[in-house]
């Protein structure tokens, strides 16, 4: 794991003090699956339906969108695998997250106080992170069907419908997940944008939406003075 304080080298457990929860590098990759996912969500409902088809005008036209398409597919296929390779740990279920599961309308109703406590990520989005991952990990290999979708053979047809039936379903999971990930992120709890902008959040929004990461962090860097703490 990466989190860490900011400015100081250990926490002073000040309430508006301030903690790292997104390094750099997993903010530029979270950009780049956003900008990569949009583009083939706009492409993609233009290929869907004639009555979205005018989404393809705003991003240069049918033929180029049919071009790129694959392409920055293949582009945030690489993004969530290297979100994988950073969070995998932290996004493993653990018996927290079944205890919060069970109570999980006080989140709906946004009555986090009364939560039980939390690890770096909360149930909701460990779901919609494993939903992405086996999402774009269908979507990559019905989307290959659909690539080169005039070398399947016709013997072999049942591929392609295979493919299509699979992509879309994949595809629409996924939007169900995107919509609700970003009016959480957005609108839901608030902190949490301009923690994936900025980076950093104040210990405060850490001990009320991530208690458990929150006492990690401060674990791992107790304040000045505190029993085990360096002098
Ligand atoms: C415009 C699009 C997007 C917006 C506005 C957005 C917003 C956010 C925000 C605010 C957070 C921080 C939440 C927190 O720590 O409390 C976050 C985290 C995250 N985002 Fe996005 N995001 C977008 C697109 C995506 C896409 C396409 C993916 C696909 C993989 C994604 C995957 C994640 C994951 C796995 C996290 C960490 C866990 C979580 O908060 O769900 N995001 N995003």
């Amino acid at each position: 794991m990466s989190s860490h304080v900011i400015s100081t080298p250990r926490t002073t457990g000040e309430p508006g003090e301030r903690i790292l929860r997104y390094t750099l590098t997993e903010r530029v990759n979270h950009w780049f699956a956003a900008l990569t996912y949009i583009y083939c969500l706009i492409t993609g409902l233009a290929f869907w339906s004639p009555y979205m088809y005018w989404l393809a005008a705003i991003v240069g036209g049918g033929p180029t969108a049919r071009f790129w398409h694959p392409w920055l597919g293949v582009a945030f296929t690489v993004s969530v695998f290297w979100m994988h390779q950073m969070w995998d740990r932290d996004m493993q279920i653990t018996d927290a997250d079944r205890r919060w599961a069970k109570v999980i309308k006080l989140y709906i109703e946004n009555d986090d106080q009364n939560l039980p406590p939390e690890g770096r990520f909360n149930y909701g989005q460990k779901l919609f992170f494993w939903l992405m991952f086996y999402g774009i990990i269908l979507l990559l290999i019905s989307g290959i069907g659909l690539w080169f979708v005039e070398d399947i053979p016709w013997s072999l047809r049942w591929l392609r419908y295979l493919s299509v039936t699979v992509h879309v379903i994949a595809a629409m999971a996924t939007i169900a997940g995107f919509i609700i990930h970003i009016y959480m992120g957005t609108a839901m709890v608030r902190g949490g944008f301009t923690s994936i902008i900025r980076g950093e959040v104040t210990a405060d929004w850490a001990r009320t939406h991530h208690r458990l990461w929150h006492e990690e962090v401060m674990r791992r860097q107790p304040p000045p003075g505190a029993v085990g703490s360096r002098k």
